[in-house]
C-alpha cells in the first residue's frame, strides 16, 4: 500500500511491520479531538490567506462529514495509514479530492498529536473532577446522618480512640478535595496548544498561533516550538494525580473491605456491589471494593511506564512517544470507573450503628481520658500515662474494662480520681470533648460539615 510520507522510499513495508509501528488501532480514541484540531488549523490557515475561503470551506465540510460518520461508528480505519491523523487525512482526501490534501499544510504530525492529547486531556479531566465532587457528596451526605455515630478510630489498626463516623468519612472527603485541586491546577498546563510547532522547529508559513489556539478554547501557547511537540510532562501529570486518586480509591476500599467482614461488620455494602460464591451458598464478597483496590496498580504501572519511555528520548519527537497513550486512555478508563463505582458503594452502604457503638464499650479506646483528666488536675502527663497504663494491666488481668472498675480502685492509684471519671470514660463523651480545631468533637464536625454545605451553595 502507497503510503501518504512513501516519496523516499524505495521498498514497501511489509504488512507485520505496519502493524508492529501502527498505533491506529487505540489512536482511534482521538477520532472528534483529531477533527476539532483540524477545522481549528484550517480555518486559521484561510485566516491566514494560507489557504483560500473555497478550500478551507470544502476541507471544513469534509472534516465534518467524517465527524458525522464517526459518531455513528461508519469509519473504517486501515493499519497501512498507520495513525489517526493519516487515516482522516486519506478518508478526507477521498471524500472531497486532492484538495484535502492542503489540510497539512505548516502542520506536522507531531504537534497534530500533542494538540490531540491536550484536547483529550482537557475533557477527561473536568469529567473527572464532576465525578469528585459527585463522591465528595455521597461523603458529606453519609456524614451528616452520622455525626453522632461512634466507632473505634485505629493507630496501627489497634485500638486508639474512639471518633465520629463522620469524622472518618469526612478525612477521605479531604483527600478528595485535594484530589479536586491538583486536577484543577493541571488545568493550566493541559489547557495549552502545541499547534504550530511543526515538526519540531516551527513553520515558514505565516500562520497564527493564537488564533488557532482560541478556536479550540485554549488558554494559552507553547513558548517554545521543541518543547511542544516533545513535552509529554502533562499526561505524567495526570498519571500521578490519578495515582493519588487510586490511593485514596484503594486506602478506603481496604476499610470498606475489613468492615464488611464477619468479625468487623461495621458495614453492610449493597448486593449491587458484591457478588456470591460459586460453592459456599453464605458468601457475600465485596468484589468491587476489591477490584478497586487491584486496578490501582495499573495506574501505578501507566506512570512508571510513562516516566520510564521519556526519561531518555532525546528532543524532540521520537517514536517511542507513541507509548503515551494506551496508559493515558486505560487511566482515564480506570478512574473515571472506579469513581462512579465507589460513589454508588457509599451512598448505598448500609451503616450497623449498633455494632460500632458496641465495639467501643469492649476496648479500652477510652484510656486516653484518664490520662487527660488526670493531667487536667495537675499530674503531668508522662505520669498520668503510667498511672492509667497500670489500671489497665489490672482490667487485662480481671478481663473487664475501665468502666467495670470500682472508684476505690481509682483512688488507690490516685486520689485526684472522683467519681465523674465514669462520665468521662463513656466513649460518647471522649468524642464529644474533642473539639479542638480539626477535632472529633460532634459540635466541630457539626461546623465542617456546615462549611462544606455553604460552599456547596456558593
Ligand atoms: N502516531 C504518532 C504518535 O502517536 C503520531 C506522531 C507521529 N509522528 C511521526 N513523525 N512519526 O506518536
Amino acid at each position: 500500500m502507497k503510503k501518504l510520507w512513501g516519496g523516499r522510499f524505495t521498498k514497501s513495508a511489509e504488512e507485520w511491520v505496519d502493524e508492529f509501528g501502527a498505533s491506529i488501532s487505540f489512536d482511534k480514541e482521538l477520532v472528534k479531538e483529531d477533527i476539532e484540531g483540524s477545522i481549528a488549523h484550517v480555518t486559521m490557515l484561510n485566516k491566514c490567506e494560507i489557504v483560500t475561503d473555497e478550500e478551507a470551506t470544502l476541507i471544513k465540510e469534509g472534516l465534518l462529514t467524517l465527524l458525522e460518520k464517526a459518531k455513528n461508528h461508519e469509519l473504517e480505519y486501515s493499519v497501512a495509514q498507520e495513525d489517526i491523523h493519516l487515516n482522516l487525512e486519506k478518508m478526507l482526501i477521498d471524500e472531497i479530492g486532492q484538495v484535502g490534501g492542503k489540510l497539512h499544510t505548516g502542520r506536522s504530525r507531531n504537534d497534530q498529536i500533542a494538540t490531540d492529547m491536550h484536547l483529550y486531556l482537557r475533557n477527561q479531566v473536568d469529567e473527572i473532577i464532576q465525578l469528585l465532587k459527585e463522591l465528595q457528596h455521597a461523603l458529606y451526605t453519609q456524614a451528616s446522618e452520622h455525626v453522632e455515630t461512634i466507632i473505634p478510630g485505629y493507630t496501627h489498626l489497634q485500638r486508639a480512640q474512639p471518633i465520629s463516623f463522620a469524622h472518618h468519612l469526612l478525612a477521605y472527603y479531604w483527600m478528595f478535595q485535594r484530589d479536586t485541586e491538583r486536577l484543577q491546577d493541571s488545568l493550566k498546563r493541559i489547557n495549552i496548544s502545541p499547534l504550530g510547532a511543526g515538526a519540531l522547529a516551527g513553520t515558514t508559513f505565516p500562520i497564527d498561533r493564537h488564533y488557532s489556539a482560541e478556536l479550540m478554547g485554549f488558554e494559552g501557547i507553547y513558548e517554545n516550538s521543541l518543547d511542544a511537540v516533545s513535552d509529554r510532562d502533562f499526561i505524567i501529570e495526570f498519571l500521578s494525580n490519578s495515582s493519588l486518586i487510586m490511593t485514596h480509591l484503594s486506602r478506603f476500599c481496604e476499610e470498606l473491605i475489613l468492615w464488611s467482614t464477619t468479625e468487623f461488620n461495621f458495614i453492610e455494602l449493597d448486593d449491587t456491589f458484591a457478588t456470591g460464591s460459586s460453592i459456599m451458598p453464605q458468601k457475600k464478597n465485596p468484589d468491587m471494593a476489591e477490584l478497586i483496590r487491584g486496578k490501582t496498580g495499573r495506574v501505578f504501572g501507566n506512570l512508571i511506564g510513562l516516566l520510564t519511555v521519556l526519561k531518555g528520548t532525546p528532543l524532540a519527537y521520537n517514536k517511542d512517544m507513541q507509548e503515551d497513550k494506551e496508559g493515558m486512555f486505560d487511566t482515564v478508563k480506570t478512574v473515571t470507573g472506579s469513581l462512579k463505582i465507589f460513589s454508588g458503594m457509599i451512598s448505598s452502604m448500609k451503616v450497623n450503628k449498633e455494632v460500632m457503638s458496641r465495639a467501643v464499650k469492649k476496648d479500652f479506646s477510652n484510656a486516653t481520658e484518664l490520662a487527660d483528666y488526670l493531667a487536667a488536675k495537675g499530674v503531668p502527663f508522662r505520669e498520668a500515662h503510667e498511672i492509667v497504663g497500670k489500671l489497665v494491666l489490672t482490667c487485662i488481668e480481671k478481663g473487664i474494662y475501665l468502666l467495670d472498675l470500682p472508684l476505690s480502685t481509682y483512688q488507690e492509684a490516685s486520689p485526684l480520681f472522683e467519681n465523674d471519671i465514669f462520665e468521662v470514660l463513656l466513649p460518647v463523651n471522649a468524642v464529644a470533648r474533642r473539639n479542638s480545631l480539626g477535632g472529633t468533637g460532634f459540635n466541630e464536625i457539626r461546623k465542617v460539615l456546615e462549611r462544606i454545605s455553604q460552599t456547596k451553595k456558593s
